[in-house]
């Protein structure tokens, strides 16, 4: 497990981009962002997508549930997936049915759903310790994300 504080949207980014550097060969890593509306879920997955050479802006995706995203030399892959508005529609959704290769998946609101969880995944906590504070714990879950949460 990790703990890592930032003081600003930027450092949020950064964060992501850090972690996105440690990640980016991983031939399938599932990330959950469990934090409260506006803890900075997005911020972080934008930093892991220009870590992963994406241009494109990403935002939350709120009229899909998933968005993809492919790196400029079209090597790289970013699932985006919010689950928020899920709530209440029951456990029946599979991750599997929206990944269609390799990848980094990205999961906000990952908990609307029981029996979401892959084998493997790096869990981050978000907690908004002020108004421009946010606290990361992360924690590894099986083997992929084991190097990135040693080093970050
Ligand atoms: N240290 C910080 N890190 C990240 N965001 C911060 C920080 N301090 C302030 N903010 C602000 O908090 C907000 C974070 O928004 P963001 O969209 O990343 O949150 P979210 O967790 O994805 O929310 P939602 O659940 O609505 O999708 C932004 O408005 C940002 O400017
Ligand atoms: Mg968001």
């Amino acid at each position: 497990m990790k703990v890592k504080v930032t003081y600003s949207e930027s450092e949020t980014e950064a964060l992501g981009y850090e972690l996105g550097l440690l990640l980016k060969d991983e031939p399938k890593v599932v990330i959950l962002l469990d934090g409260d509306l506006g803890s900075g879920k997005t911020t972080l997955t934008k930093g892991l997508a220009r870590a992963l050479g994406i241009k494109d802006v990403v935002n939350s995706p709120t009229f899909t549930l998933m968005k993809k995203y492919k790196s400029k030399d079209r090597l790289k892959t970013l699932y985006h997936l919010d689950l928020y508005r899920l709530e209440g529609v029951g456990s029946d959704f599979d991750l599997e049915e929206y990944i269609d290769g390799q990848g980094m998946i990205v999961v906000e609101w990952p908990f609307q759903v029981e029996d979401l969880l892959p084998k493997d995944y790096l869990l981050v906590k978000l907690n908004k310790l002020s108004d421009t504070m946010r606290e990361f714990t992360m924690t590894c879950v099986g083997i992929p994300c084991k190097r990135a949460v040693q080093y970050i």
